[in-house]
């Protein structure tokens, strides 16, 4: 159980708030790279930490994200014209390159003088690593290092991502990865198919024949190691499952040794509201045919997307296409995508930003404890002036998840060591 204070100090990322200056002291995944194809190629609008931001690739390639209002009239600079090494709005001219700095006012005779002192209202840096982009926000001096996960140094074709756009707040939707023990339950279903029980690991009978896991919950220099321990396949052996949380917001889903991994990341638009890139990668190898297929096209690991947003096809406003006689017969919960069973749940859990006074953990939700401990810890960090260390340091990202059998007498840190270190 939190305090309100706790839960508002989580939850809380509009400008002002504490949560909202520790997102920005790390770069922030914010949009898929081929919403930004080329240079020069259309702005995007997003929308992060509850500020409303254009983004675009100049003819040099550079990236930048600039306060989407017009510095002259305040126009939407989104319906701006990308061309010649800047953004120039289309109300009466005016062009800022990726900084922010005005390089043209064309509806005045003699601008010397005045031009050089306007700027945008903001105007971050962006990158492009791992088929996303980044945007830093916070202070240029504190400018930090890339996250180097895994999935940012393997091919194009090892890497598959999609995003979303999701009615809730962050915290609600990442709890969801670090609470193993929904999974028995949550996501049961007879049979997925064989590609995405590969994927997932989460048609392995095990998982529901032991449904009270064990939890070996360990902070580390990344965030947090998420060890599910079940009854294993023979009397010798144990089932484990393990996560990782790296803050501020990333998870490793448990996965399999050979199978492709997944990543999961929540980056905040305001308080209801999260863009949520769900992402698979194998170090070694292109995804495979049937692994691209089902995340592409089945509906079972990837939700649909319609067409032209980032709005799932199952979603709050249709009541994630719940089929009640599939629920009698078949699955849990008669909703047809992984994913959207997870979202019908985090979507409205007393709201898109719940009240954390009134839940009653119990010892299953020890990830979660700690989670909001180490997240907690760090705000109050900062509060005293202490950076967040993982901001600084992008090889503490290297780090996978894992599902195996172990002999009952290894510690998991010993038995999974190799398997949990990226390999580039
Ligand atoms: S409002 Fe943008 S140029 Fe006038
Ligand atoms: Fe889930």
């Amino acid at each position: 159980m939190l305090t309100h204070e706790e839960n508002e100090l989580l939850t809380r990322v509009g400008p002002g708030t504490e949560m909202n200056e520790l997102f920005r002291r790390f770069w922030l995944p914010a949009l898929l790279a081929e919403e930004m194809p080329a240079p020069d190629s259309p702005p995007v609008r997003v929308t992060l930490l509850g500020e409303e931001l254009v983004a675009f690739k100049d003819t040099a390639g550079r990236i930048g994200f600039l306060d989407k209002r017009c510095p002259h009239r305040l126009a939407n600079l989104f319906w701006g014209r990308n061309e010649e090494g800047g953004l120039r709005c289309i109300y009466h001219g005016w062009k800022y390159d990726v900084e922010g700095n005005c390089l043209d006012i064309p509806n005045v005779a003699r601008s010397d003088g005045f031009r050089e002192n306007i700027k945008t209202f903001a105007a971050y840096p962006g990158i492009e690593r791992g088929g996303l982009v980044w945007v830093y926000m916070g202070p240029k001096e504190l400018t930090p290092e890339p996250p180097e996960f895994e999935w940012t140094h393997v091919p194009d074709s090892h890497r598959y991502a999609r995003k979303m756009v999701l009615p809730s707040n962050y915290l609600q939707s990442m709890e969801g990865d670090i609470d193993s023990s929904h999974v028995s339950f949550l996501h049961r279903l007879p049979s997925y198919g064989p590609a995405a029980e590969t994927l997932t690991g989460i048609g392995n009978p095990l998982m529901s024949q032991d449904r009270t896991p064990r939890w070996t919950i360990k902070d580390t220099d990344y965030g947090v190691m998420l060890a599910a321990r079940r009854a294993g396949g023979g009397d010798d052996s144990y089932y484990w499952r393990v996560g990782q949380w790296l803050m501020p917001s990333y998870t490793i889903i448990a996965g399999k040794r050979d199978a492709a991994l997944h990543c999961n990341i929540r980056v905040p638009i305001d308080d209801e509201h999260t863009i949520y890139f769900r992402l698979w990668w194998h170090a070694d190898r292109p995804l495979s045919e049937a692994e691209l297929d089902d995340l592409k096209h089945a509906g079972i690991m990837m939700p649909e997307i319609i067409p032209g947003t980032f709005v799932p096809v199952e979603n709050k406003g249709n009541d994630y296409l719940i089929d009640r006689e599939t629920q009698r017969t078949l699955s849990f919960t008669g909703i047809k995508s992984v994913p959207a069973q997870d979202f019908a749940v985090q979507d409205d859990q007393d709201g898109p930003r719940m009240d954390r006074r009134l839940e009653h953990l119990a010892s299953s939700d020890a990830a979660i404890i700690q989670v909001r401990r180490r997240l907690l810890r760090a705000l109050r960090e900062l509060r005293e002036g202490q950076e967040p260390p993982e901001a600084h340091d992008g090889a503490r990202y290297s780090v996978r998840s894992l599902d195996m059998e172990l002999p009952k007498d290894v510690a998991i840190e010993d038995g999974g060591r190799e398997y949990m270190t990226a390999k580039v």
